[in-house]
């Protein structure tokens, strides 16, 4: 696609956050369901530091939490294509965009598309539902989350059964996404390329609202300071 004829959709902080999440849920999953992942990593002095399979476990989801906190606050000040008020649309939307879709006509969308925006909202939302209960999890042997200290036994039990659950929630909602995602490509709407290189062509845009505005680097740097900071934060309550 040539940059003539493609206009920019995405920006990066969106793209970096997608790609993110993606490869750290799959750290989670190897992880967590597979486990022997332990890290030996080399220190300064000569020195080791030893990192156990859940410890990795642990990093990878405090990344994916800083990953959302930076998201969500994005989705407020981020550039246009990335802010909730540009795609989460009401019922009466979704409803037509899906009857356009069973219909065969696949709508022009700019950025996410009425049902594409529930989807994403879902996603975030199973997300921050894992990486919450996660932090309170514990095995009552080995391993526990940061916070889980701060709550009685029963209660940190309770939260690690629903952060397993919730992981089966996540990995179908998943599944969904890809699947839409390969619908599209196949009736010729590359959207998992947008995500990409950030562009989609101007056919693809034709009849769709104003094009985006982007927001500045420094932007993306000061609210990622935020995301660092919040998690960072949690570690010391
Ligand atoms: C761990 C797995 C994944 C998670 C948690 C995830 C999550 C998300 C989220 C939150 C968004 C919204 C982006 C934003 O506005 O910030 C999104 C968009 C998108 N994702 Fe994923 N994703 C995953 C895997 C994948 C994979 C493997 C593909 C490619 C096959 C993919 C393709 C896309 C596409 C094309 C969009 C943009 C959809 C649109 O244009 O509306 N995702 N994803």
């Amino acid at each position: 696609m040539s940059s003539s004829s493609s206009v920019r959709i995405w920006d990066l902080p969106v793209r970096l956050c997608h790609w993110l999440l993606v490869i750290l849920v799959a750290g989670l999953y190897l992880t967590g369901e597979i486990g022997g992942f332990d890290l030996e990593l080399p220190w300064p002095g000569g020195n080791t530091i030893y990192l156990g399979n859940m410890d990795v476990h642990a990093l990878l989801g405090q990344a994916v939490l800083g990953v959302l906190v930076f998201r969500v606050l994005w989705g407020f000040f981020g550039s246009t294509t990335a802010r909730f008020s540009d795609f989460v649309r009401g019922p009466a939307s979704v409803i037509r965009y899906l009857r356009e879709l069973l219909s065969g006509r696949i709508p022009e969308a700019r950025g996410h598309n009425p049902a594409g925006a529930v989807m994403v909202l879902l996603l975030l939302l199973l997300l921050a539902a894992q990486t919450g209960t996660g932090l309170f999890a514990s095995d009552d042997f080995f391993f526990e989350g940061p916070l889980a200290h701060r709550v009685d036994s029963d209660t940190s039990q309770t939260l690690t059964r629903l952060h397993k659950l919730n992981f089966n929630g996540l990995l179908f909602a998943i599944g969904l996404h890809v699947l839409a995602s390969v619908y599209y490509l196949i009736r010729g709407k590359n959207l998992i390329g947008a995500m990409v290189h950030g562009r989609k062509s101007e056919d693809q845009l034709a009849g769709t609202e104003a094009r985006p505005q982007f927001a500045g680097a420094w932007k993306a740097w000061l609210v990622a300071v935020l995301a660092v900071a919040a998690v960072w934060g949690l570690q010391e309550l």
